[in-house]
């Protein structure tokens, strides 16, 4: 288990330590929800933000969760000035070839479509601050060392620079895969995952937080209508029922679109059953455990729908295939059989 070092008391006499809790304490208040498993996250991610010796924090868990939230918190609660940099670069949103060159900056003419005077990296950028790396998984593994030396090492090299810069950064990495079933598959080291993921929290999914989603609703709810200038909407207890019993494959984010596109769509104030998608207010009985069939599939044949089922439950569960048959409750044989006849290859997704 890992061993925390003393975190200063929350009535800290100084100035700075009144201002960084301040934020801290903001920056948790961000965060609507009571549950055990949610507090617990954010408890880590406290300790970790006050504690000047740990320098990277590894955040697990489905899209949509809030982990950007998390990230935002270690910012808030870093034992620093008040400017100091907040810079996110997401993983899955680079070209491969450009990787180096983001993370680390790169000199004068360093390659080919190089900058004419060089470039700092995201590293750089966020020096004596917080570097939020979303979707690590995404990290290809050709750059992966590279990323461990300069963590380990807290200096940087620009591509085609001798001259190592030394970077005092905070990392907060993110991520929706199961890392471990990368490092298993091989494409992800596992000297890095050690190295990230040496103190790492996962953000529960929202169908484990029971009760939160009302208070989320209410919070959205709230928000929305005081953006629009609106009195907010009233929901039925049957609604309410159905939003707390739906699975939530989107999480958060899902629950949050909802609530705006009912302040937009709905026909008065009042939300009743019928004014949720069918996938909530009827929840199908393919989804024997709520899992299986994801809410982004409204229109498409069955067919297709099977095809796509099976493909999110072989992501989920990491191409496990007895697990995957269990989760579509099917049996294993019908599960080859539907595999083979939609062509999705074993193990691959
Ligand atoms: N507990 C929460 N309280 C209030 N808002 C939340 C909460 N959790 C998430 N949100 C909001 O839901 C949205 C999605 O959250 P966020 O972007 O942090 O998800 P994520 O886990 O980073 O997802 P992805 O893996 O897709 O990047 C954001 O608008 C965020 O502010
Ligand atoms: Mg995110």
């Amino acid at each position: 288990a890992l061993v925390f070092p003393s975190v200063p008391a929350v009535t800290s006499a100084t100035a700075v330590h009144r201002e960084v809790n301040k934020h801290l304490q903001d920056a948790v208040a961000m965060i609507v929800g009571e549950s055990e498993a949610l507090h617990a996250a954010i408890d880590v991610a406290c300790r970790v933000a006050r504690s000047s010796s740990v320098t990277s924090l590894l955040v697990e868990g489905e899209t949509g969760v809030g982990k950007e939230l998390f990230a935002r918190l270690v910012h808030a609660g870093s034992r620093r000035t008040a400017n100091d940099p907040f810079i996110a670069m997401n993983c899955g949103a680079i070209t491969r070839d450009l990787f180096g060159s983001e993370l680390f900056g790169h000199v004068a003419g360093a390659f080919t479509g190089a900058s004419r005077e060089g470039k700092p990296g995201v590293f750089e950028l966020a020096h004596g601050g917080v570097l939020s790396l979303d979707e690590i998984g995404e990290l290809p593994l050709e750059i992966q060392p590279f990323l461990l030396r300069v963590l380990e090492e807290r200096v940087v090299n620009r591509i085609g620079d001798s001259r190592g810069r030394p970077v005092d950064v905070r990392l907060v990495a993110s991520t929706n895969r199961d890392l471990k079933h990368e490092i298993a598959a091989g494409r992800f080291r596992r000297d890095l995952y050690y190295r990230v993921g040496a103190v790492s929290i996962t953000v529960p999914p929202l169908r484990e937080r029971g009760e939160d989603v009302l208070l989320l609703v209410e919070h959205f709810n709230r928000q929305i209508a005081t953006a629009a200038g609106e009195d907010p909407l009233e929901f039925s207890q049957e609604a309410l029922d159905a939003l707390l019993a739906y699975h939530w494959p989107g999480n958060v984010r899902e629950l949050k679109n909802l609530i705006g596109r009912l302040h937009v769509l709905a026909r008065g104030r009042d939300i009743g059953l019928h004014d949720l998608p069918g996938e909530i207010a009827a929840p199908s009985a393919t989804s024997n455990d709520g899992k299986t069939l994801s809410a982004e599939l409204p229109g498409g044949t069955l067919v297709e729908a099977e095809r796509q089922a099976m493909k999110n439950a072989l992501a989920a569960e990491g191409g496990n295939l007895s697990r995957v048959a269990r989760r579509l409750g099917i049996s294993r044989p019908t599960l080859y059989r539907k595999l083979d006849q939609y062509g999705i290859r074993r193990g691959f997704t």
